[in-house]
């Protein structure tokens, strides 16, 4: 299996293979080589250049580009697509005006998505979720993180995350599990919620560590959800396991979940719609991403996370789509690039480092993905014809994608 790629326009994302993240001011470039080729065997990016260096390569598929560009396959490192059913009719109540707080209080919300996946069974949920997966790479997403939330019972948590270990056994993305346990209070335990943390802490994390597929643990600090000392025993018990934390934090309100996650090495930390100046210093000199979510921001008319801040403090950015049933139905990244742009104001150049190199760090697998690297992974986006790589987020909600490599298989 060999694929030749000639006369691109722009090649963009090209950096050494020390490159694993881009923080502050080096977002602000992207590295590109205009009239270029790449070559790419099995699963592997082998060579690129520029074509005037080029030298008669033997390929299986050899593809012309003339005119269109070239860039890694977008990283999502924020997902739920592992659910059942959809929610739209708690869209129709939230046009009529009830608040995603007020259905989440009337028994709706993550525990409607958990009472209907409870009882969808595992083979039903598997063709849902790889179909949604399918439509996200054709969409030009190539590594994807997958997390658990929607069961809230020992049983549905496992056979979530059965579900995800045969997408990730199955599918030619590159997929990475996330144990999200604590996404909600069950109604069962509305008035012991110590039980369900002992439950999570207990029972699910030891029995989902047999399974050996989620490598990071995840938990939603909210009010109304889980508190910073709660937040603080699941993530304890998830690294006895040797999981790192990734949390959901600051999406309504600031509770102190970034310093928390920052205490704990968290990989990321995500939502951040809310911050202030004390989140900001937390992750300075961290290693933990920050990731914002444009697409929950739209879909749920609540601030967008205030990117200009973060990168202007010299910390690194990924951006996300966080498609989940209730506050962002969409896997769009292309949308999502082009959100960060208009509503975040990055620039392209940094809207598309933070979904490429910065998400693959949100999803820990920057070594291997992320960027056009001798040695990395081969998973590709081909567009259609552009005159300029901005024209990705300016030509917002149309689809640039007109190829894809995933795995060094074009589709
Ligand atoms: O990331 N904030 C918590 N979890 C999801 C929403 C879940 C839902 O509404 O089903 C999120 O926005
Ligand atoms: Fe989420």
């Amino acid at each position: 299996m060999s694929i030749l790629i000639t006369n691109i326009k722009q090649l963009l994302q090209v950096h050494d293979y020390n490159v694993t993240i881009l923080k502050g001011d080096e977002m602000k470039t992207l590295p590109f080589i205009e009239n270029a080729y790449v070559y790419v065997e099995h699963d592997t990016i082998i060579e690129y250049g520029e074509m005037k260096d080029y030298n008669h390569i033997d390929a299986e598929t050899v593809i012309d580009a003339t005119g269109k560009i070239v860039l890694p396959s977008w990283c999502d490192s924020h997902t739920h697509i592992v659910y059942a059913g959809d929610r739209t009719s708690e869209f129709v109540d939230r046009i009529n005006g009830l608040s995603y707080a007020d259905i989440a209080n009337n028994g709706g919300g993550i525990l409607n998505s958990a009472k209907l996946l409870q009882n969808t069974s595992e083979d039903d949920l598997y063709n849902q979720s790889i179909k949604r997966l399918n439509e996200l790479i054709k969409m030009g997403t190539g590594a994807v993180e997958i997390k658990t939330g929607y069961g809230l019972t020992v049983e549905a948590e496992l056979k979530m995350l059965r579900v995800i270990k045969r997408i990730k056994q199955e599918s030619l993305a590159k997929i990475t599990p996330t144990l999200l346990a604590a996404h909600a209070i069950p109604e069962n335990y509305k008035s012991k919620k110590e039980d369900y943390i002992k439950l999570i802490t207990e029972e699910l994390i030891p029995e989902a560590a047999k399974l050996n597929i989620a490598h990071y643990i995840d938990v939603f600090c909210e009010e109304g959800y889980f508190s910073i000392e709660d937040t603080e025993a699941i993530l304890k018990a998830g690294q006895q396991y040797n999981m790192r934390p990734k949390i959901h934090v600051n999406q309504f309100n600031i509770l102190g979940g970034i310093a928390l996650g920052v205490k704990h090495n968290a990989l990321s930390v995500d939502h951040l719609e809310e911050l202030n100046t004390d989140d900001i210093k937390a992750l300075q000199g961290s290693d933990t991403i920050p990731v914002a979510l444009p697409g929950c921001s739209y879909f749920l008319s609540i601030p967008y996370t205030p990117a200009r801040q973060l990168i202007d403090a010299g910390l690194p950015l990924a951006i996300a789509t966080d498609y989940n049933p209730g506050s962002a139905p969409s896997g769009n990244m292309n949308f999502v690039v082009s959100a960060a742009c208009v509503k975040l104001r990055m620039t392209p150049e940094e809207a598309i480092n933070a979904a490429t190199i910065n998400g693959a760090y949100a999803m820990g697998i920057s070594n291997m993905y992320g960027s056009i690297t001798r040695g990395k992974k081969a998973n590709l986006i081909i567009t259609k014809p552009l005159n300029h790589y901005s024209e990705i987020p300016y030509a917002f909600a149309h689809n640039p994608v007109e190829q894809v490599v995933i795995n060094g298989q074009l589709l």
